[in-house]
């Protein structure tokens, strides 16, 4: 899989460009872009993501004279290709010829063209066309010295619930369950009489008078990501047909609902992803790493790409907050250090027209001499300073447990609270780590491929499916002297949302030594919380939203609900299970003291993690024998390299270390003044 990268890398350094859009300007306009790429560094743009109708305007007629010469213009100026099949957006002919292939909403509603996106996954028309267009631009250009990637489609993510996507979910739903009693058992439909007594009478979970059947729901969700994986299958199929060698991926989207990543990471030759970080959340920073961290545990802990991002400020928002180049600067910095590759944006070119005509890019439509584009500029200077960074491994010793099938089912209807959102959760405790300066991979804890022992503490913030392999990592890894700190509402679902017998976790309480009879949605205002163990006694937090009624089944509590539904509970408790420890924590914690921040401490110590964390806002993250600095804040800090030393490498020398940007030698135990989003990228033996 991600071993593409390490091609392209070897030969280009740090990727730096973006998607080109060539289709939407004359002639002219192609030379003035090649030239001021190669001012701006750029190594590598994204072509053809949505040419579609331009190289096909009629079907079977094509036009491929202009693609031709803007490949060779930028080959003759050196600046590489990622490809793309243009099948993200068919053009108008195939919805006005096959309305068939247009997508149908859960509520009947057949989308039109006029936009993008408009095509149905299962749709033969549409399937038959892409893999035509694909077929020719590979034919085309596997051979054309420019390309060095392929782009396969663009952000998968469509859902269709038309009559074809109902058999098709048909075929699926046969292969996986067999026969129709199984189905009938394993989506429990003897609840509500929903019992299907043939298979052309499944459907998928279209809208309906009341609550849809969970399972049915979490299946269609399956479906839909392997749907999608078969239409990227079937077009990096057509580039294999051409091109046997150079790597083929498409773009991921984060936490992005539609697809589970885990299923697709296989097929990836490269893990591609795009970050559109919200210029106005105050926690933008903290996010921004929660999604680098899950890039990169999708990419097995190597390296990957980020494929797009916005030079400034986005257009799909209600209200676009614009980026200063100081704050672009600091976030392509942050993703190198969390094991990017390679900085992309959309797009090089800002759009004059069409529904993005206001979303930035590189080259803004009031050109170069513009502070986005200077600031694109010097950040492509920076990136040749930094090629040594390629390919070097991220110093991290925690995983952030996180899987699709949990999010997927923990955010289905008629759950005991709505208030609960499991991705926030995620992101809570994420900025909790984030603030003490601990670096954490997100990884699935539904695969057993994830190697658990290669981390010191693995945190299952919001873990609610469970299934009984999984459980058995969870128990072996901790018996084996792992360290885990389980959260709220955990362990509650298997895979198809149907609750596990018994006290709760049930899969997993004896490893926790708590167990929990009911869930409690907390009253607003939340509960008190009393801590009573040695060294917290005394703290007092505040549990909101939801809590558990527990007992204590061995574990030592260390708090309890003081007032409200569940006084006298165990709102918090650690376990000694084999020769490792476990820590539960039943409830969202608030502070100022004894709140989750407080927590996590305890169980990173405990874990023997040392806390990298410097002054508000300021980042350290140790890549390779490189430390990156980064001082997310509007105000002036300072930089303790003594204490970020103490959490680097063991194998790092100290004495001095190398400023990779300005060449500048620093005592290792200096304190180095950081300005308002400034960032250091310091180099310790040689540079
Ligand atoms: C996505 C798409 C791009 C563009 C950007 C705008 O990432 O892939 O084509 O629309 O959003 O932010």
């Amino acid at each position: 899989m991600a071993g593409g990268l390490a091609r392209l890398t070897d030969e280009l350094g740090i990727l730096y460009g973006g998607d080109y859009n060539p289709e939407q300007w004359d002639r002219e306009v192609w030379r003035e872009d090649v030239a001021l790429m190669r001012e701006a560094g750029v190594n590598l743009v994204t072509v053809g993501v949505f040419s579609w109708s331009h190289l096909e305007p009629r079907p079977g007629e094509y036009r491929f004279a202009w693609l031709d010469e803007v490949l060779d213009l930028l080959h003759d100026a050196g600046i590489a290709v990622d490809l793309a099949t243009p099948v993200a957006s068919p053009p108008p002919w195939l919805g006005h010829r096959h309305p068939e292939s247009l997508p149908t909403t859960a509520d009947g509603t057949v989308l039109s063209y006029g936009s993008r996106n408009q095509f149905c996954p299962s749709s033969d028309a549409y399937r038959t066309a892409a893999v035509a267009i694909a077929e020719q631009v590979a034919a085309r250009y596997a051979r054309h010295p420019a390309v060095r990637m392929w782009h396969a489609g663009n952000e998968y993510g469509q859902v269709c619930f038309c009559d074809r996507c109902a058999e098709r979910f048909r075929d699926w739903l046969r292969a996986r369950y067999g026969t129709l009693d199984d189905l009938n058992a394993a989506w429990a439909t003897a609840v509500w009489s929903q019992e299907y007594g043939d298979w052309a009478e499944i459907l998928p979970p279209r809208v309906a008078p009341y609550h849809r059947n969970p399972a049915q729901e979490l299946d269609f969700r399956r479906f839909g990501s392997d749907l999608l994986l078969d239409l990227y299958r079937e077009q990096k199929a057509v580039v294999r047909r051409h091109d046997r060698d150079r790597p083929v991926t498409t773009n991921l989207m984060g936490f992005f609902g539609g697809i589970d990543p885990h299923d697709w990471r296989a097929d990836l030759d490269v893990v591609a992803d795009d970050a559109y970080p919200d210029p106005a959340s105050p926690d933008a920073a903290a996010d921004a790493a929660l999604v680098n961290h899950l890039a990169r545990g999708l990419a097995g802990g190597g390296s990957w790409l980020r494929m797009e991002q916005a030079a400034s400020a986005v257009s799909w928002r209600e209200h676009n907050l614009t980026k200063s180049p100081e704050r672009l600067r600091t976030e392509v910095l942050q993703a190198l250090a969390h094991g990017c590759d390679g900085a992309l944006f959309f797009q090089w070119r800002q759009a004059r027209s069409g529904p993005e005509r206001f979303h930035s890019a590189m080259l803004p439509v009031a050109g170069a001499d513009t502070a986005v584009h200077q600031g694109v500029r010097s950040l492509g200077a920076e990136l040749r300073a930094l090629r040594g960074l390629v390919g070097e491994p991220v110093h991290r010793r925690v995983a952030l447990l996180w899987d699709w099938t949990s999010w997927w089912a923990a955010t289905q209807v008629a759950l005991p609270t709505a208030r609960l959102d499991p991705l926030a959760t995620l992101q809570a405790w994420h900025r909790e780590l984030w603030r003490l300066g601990v670096v954490a991979d997100v990884v699935p804890a539904d695969r057993a491929d994830v190697a658990l022992h290669d981390y010191d503490l693995v945190l299952a913030p919001a873990q609610y499916v469970l299934d009984d392999d999984s459980a058995a990592r969870l128990d072996a890894y901790v018996a084996g002297g792992g360290h885990l700190v389980w959260g709220p509402f955990g362990g509650v679902a298997d895979g198809l949302s149907h609750l596990h017998a018994g006290r709760s976790p049930a899969p997993l309480r004896h490893v926790l030594g708590v167990s929990a009879e009911e869930w409690v949605p907390l009253p607003d205002g939340g509960s008190a919380v009393a801590w009573s163990g040695a060294g917290v006694e005394g703290l007092r937090g505040t549990a909101a939203t939801l809590g558990e009624r527990t007992r204590s089944d061995g574990a030592d509590v260390l708090a309890t609900y003081d007032d409200g539904p569940l006084a006298g509970c165990v709102a918090v408790a650690r376990h000694a299970h084999g020769s490792g420890r476990t820590w539960y924590v039943g409830t969202a914690l608030a502070g100022p003291a004894g709140g989750l921040g407080d927590v996590l401490r305890a169980a990173l110590d405990d874990a023997g993690v040392l806390l990298g964390g410097q002054g508000p806002g300021v980042e350290t993250v140790w890549r390779g024998g490189v430390l990156v600095a980064i001082n997310h804040a509007d105000r002036s800090t300072t930089l303790d390299l003594a204490a970020a030393r103490a959490v680097g490498p063991a194998a790092v020398p100290t004495a001095v270390l190398t400023d990779l940007l300005t060449g500048a030698r620093h005592d290792g135990s200096a304190t180095l003044p950081l300005a308002p989003y400034d960032v250091v990228v310091l180099a310790t033996g040689r540079p």
